[in-house]
């Protein structure tokens, strides 16, 4: 079975972004492959969140990954923290990245123009501790949105490193999705994508009441009308097809298509529409993961089983990667 790895921050709510840029695969990879899922509680270290939080977002992704349809069972879904050796693989990795080459990956400059006032060291090698994150179980398919694309190539670069200078041990991991693209989803303003800590009326949250979820789409960016025929569809309304693609059924989707097609579309129609059908997908998981992220013995017994079947897996490769650095002295 190929092995899949991929992990989501504990740094708040998960949104529709997460779902469909990669939850939605993890859902359908755990049926075929050997998967490795987890919280990426060390990345979040980056912004020093107050401890208290980080604790209650990490149970909340736990509960948020289950409600949504992994299956604890199938696959190994566990916390980034509870495997030390990810933090040994990453200082190993540390010593075959460059500084240079880490300033100038796009999302790391983010930062620095987000938070001048907090540089740390720990930004700086996030590729790596995503890199260690990944080749510590091997794998070949990283089911992750668009905006992870660039880290993925990082962790190419690392194993190709790795493997010319010590020997063959790490294959060259691929950023996955099923279909044929890495996914992006829109924020509702129509600026970029949808996040978690940009502006929240644009980001549609996993734990919206159904009501906020309604607000939000009804607020959500529109145009002056469509477009003369055969020009092409503004930003903003084709980011509401795109989510229309996601929850909606074929019939009702064609039927807007059709509507902007002969410019009879009202938008308010669709943005209804559209609210149902958020509201039908979000609202059972909403429900299951408001059940499960207060019950701490179910998820302590998960994350430790998560972490049993990781650890086995990671001390294998770090086992090797010692040793062929030289690292074997008893
Ligand atoms: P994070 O926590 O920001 O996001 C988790 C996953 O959600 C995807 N995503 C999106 N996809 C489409 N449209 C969007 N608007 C959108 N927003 C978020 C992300 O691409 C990601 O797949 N560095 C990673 C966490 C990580 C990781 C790893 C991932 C740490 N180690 C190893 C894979 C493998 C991150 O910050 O994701």
């Amino acid at each position: 079975k190929e092995i899949v790895v991929s992990g989501i921050r504990s740094t708040g709510y998960l949104h529709l972004g997460n779902y469909f840029g990669a939850i939605r695969n993890y859902i359908r990879m755990q049926e075929t492959f050997n998967c490795y899922f987890f919280v990426a509680d060390w990345h979040s270290l980056t912004t020093h969140p107050d401890p208290k939080d980080l604790r209650s977002n990490v149970f909340r992704v736990l509960a948020e990954n289950i409600a949504s349809g992994l299956d604890p069972e199938k696959v190994a879904l566990y916390v980034q923290s509870d495997i030390p050796e990810i933090a040994e693989l990453y200082l190993l990795l540390n010593m075959l990245a460059y500084k240079g080459e880490l300033e100038r990956v796009p999302t790391f400059k983010d930062k620095v123009r987000l938070q001048p006032e907090n540089v740390n060291a720990g930004l700086l090698t996030y590729p790596v501790l995503m890199s260690a994150d990944i080749l510590i179980h091997r794998a070949v398919k990283v089911p992750v949105g668009k905006d992870q694309e660039q880290h993925l190539e990082m962790a190419c670069h690392y194993a190709q490193r790795f493997n010319s200078r010590y020997g063959e041990l790490f294959p060259e991991p691929v950023a996955f999705n099923f279909g044929d693209n890495l996914v992006k989803i829109p924020s509702l303003d129509g600026e970029g994508k949808m996040s978690k800590s940009e502006n929240q009326m644009a980001t549609l949250y996993l734990s919206d009441s159904d009501e906020l979820i309604r607000k939000k789409l009804s607020k959500a960016k529109t145009d002056s009308g469509p477009a003369e025929p055969g020009a092409p569809m503004s930003d903003s309304i084709s980011n509401l097809f795109l989510l229309m693609e996601q929850v909606s059924t074929p019939e009702v989707i064609k039927h807007f298509r059709d509507t902007y097609e002969n410019q009879s579309i009202r938008y308010g129609d669709m943005k209804k529409q559209l609210g149902d059908d958020m509201v039908n997908f979000i609202a059972p998981i909403r429900e299951k993961a408001l059940a499960l992220q207060h019950d701490q013995t179910y998820l302590n017994r998960i994350m430790k089983e998560g972490a049993e079947k990781a650890r086995e897996s990671a001390a294998q490769t770090l086992q090797q990667a010692r040793k062929l650095i030289g690292i074997h002295y008893y």
